[in-house]
């Protein structure tokens, strides 16, 4: 009898439908496309008992990170994104909770001598284009005024802290559509009734953010650490932060597509590095994998990836050479991550498969291939429902704001072993 074991299957245990996704520091900072907690630590759980080095080439705001440090792994994770870069910092640094409530302390007592009038000066709004069209007047001066006082915690990592809940303070007191992951304004009449209380925001996520690190310091029983980077693996990986051979994990949800059409890393952040002054924003989306324009046709020896391509460009020319160029980044990304990597190592990436002009583009099928070029041999693809939408479900392949797809409902955790 010939029994067929497959490899590639749908297992609800990976759906997680009532686990808490915030827990501890996972709290911090909503972010598009996170990682669902519970994945990346099951994964550790089944094939991470061993590692001592876990590597994140897309962290964004450190979820695999952080579950790697709560089993005591040294981690690295490296992000085009500013913004990502300060979350992921913020929630694997362990503070000391003596001097954080020291500051918070501080804070709230400088917040009431606000509302009752205290006169501040020399505080500075930043200039920036357009921050009239997202941010009332007096909203502006309540965000300056926090920057001001956030500017001068001399504790660079309660600064961060700091920092970390003012991002997302930020984006909520803006006149930005907050279920959407673009930028788009409010409508008129929503604008003229919101009249957000800056400084309680900014409270209520101090506070929250506080009770998360003091969970996470009463589970992190270890002294690893996480160390973020801005290298980009489309190009190379610095051996002077990561040896040949020297990673025993990979675990990591890379972008799916170009920021262009998908999800727009650097219009979700643009705001909140713009009040950060973090001058690299501009960058990110065409630094993103697929922002830089390939003008040829090219087939990537694959099937199902050449066939959608030649699909898709035949549709839409243009669309496709967006696409290519996404898929010639990650390849080229899978080529130095491969390296990295010790024999016998692995890694687990969690993708999500896009329609593109109506044509399936299949991730998880070309994540293997490309691994499997690389000297990888495919151990299992676990097929997870999206339950509660964090995946971008608003993605609008079509390009049309408003219209939607359901092409994210499942997303792929492609697990692959190096060869020994
Ligand atoms: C799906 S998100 C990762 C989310 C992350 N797992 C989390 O839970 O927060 C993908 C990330 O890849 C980053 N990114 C895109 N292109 C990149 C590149 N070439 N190198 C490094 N990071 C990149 C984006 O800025 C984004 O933060």
């Amino acid at each position: 009898m010939n029994i067929t074991l497959t490899t590639k299957y749908r297992d609800e245990i990976y759906d997680f439908r009532t686990s808490d996704t915030k827990q501890y520091t996972h709290c911090f900072h909503s972010y598009p496309a996170m990682m669902i907690p519970q994945v990346a630590e099951r994964i550790l759980s089944e094939y991470g008992k061993d590692a001592r080095l876990l590597f994140d080439p897309y962290c964004g705001t450190g979820t695999s990170l952080v579950e790697a440090n709560l089993k005591g792994i040294e981690s690295i994770g490296t992000d085009i994104n500013p913004l990502a870069r300060l979350i992921a910092k913020v929630k694997t640094t362990v503070i000391n909770l003596v001097d954080l409530d020291y500051y918070l302390r501080d804070f709230s007592s400088f917040i009431l001598s606000v509302n009752l009038g205290a006169k501040i000066s020399n505080v500075s709004i930043p200039y920036f284009k357009n921050i009239d069209y997202w941010f009332k007047k007096e909203t502006q001066l309540s965000l300056a005024i926090i920057k001001d006082y956030i500017k001068n915690i001399d504790n660079p990592d309660i600064r961060d802290f700091f920092y970390c809940a003012f991002s997302e303070t930020v984006r909520d007191v803006s006149l930005t559509r907050n279920s959407e992951f673009k930028l788009y304004r409010m409508k008129h009449n929503k604008i003229q009734e919101f009249n957000p209380d800056v400084l309680s925001v900014m409270v209520q996520k101090l506070v929250r953010n506080r009770n998360g690190m003091k969970e996470y310091i009463a589970l992190k029983r270890n002294n690893s650490k996480a160390l973020i980077y801005d290298f980009n693996t489309v190009y190379r990986i610095p051996e002077s932060i990561i040896q040949l051979g020297s990673v025993d994990i990979v675990i990591t949800s890379p972008p799916y597509g170009d920021s262009r059409t998908t999800v727009a890393y650097g219009q979700f952040s643009r705001l909140a590095n713009q009040w950060l002054g973090f001058e690299e924003m501009n960058e990110v989306d065409t630094r993103s994998m697929g922002g830089g324009r390939f003008k040829e046709f090219k087939e990537f020896g694959f099937e199902m990836l050449d066939c959608a391509l030649k699909e898709i460009a035949k549709k839409d020319n243009k669309r496709g050479y967006d696409v290519i160029s996404f898929y010639v980044d990650y390849e080229k990304s899978i080529n130095n991550i491969s390296k990295v990597i010790k024999n016998g190592g692995i890694v687990a990436y969690v993708v999500g498969n896009r329609k593109v002009k109506g044509i399936q583009i299949p991730n998880d099928e070309i994540t293997q291939e490309f691994f499997e070029r690389n000297g990888f041999g495919h151990i299992k693809t676990i097929i997870r429902e999206i339950p509660n939408k964090r995946m971008p479900k608003r993605n609008s392949p079509t390009n049309i704001v408003g219209l939607t797809d359901t092409t994210m409902n499942y997303e792929y955790i492609v697990v692959m072993k190096k060869d020994e």
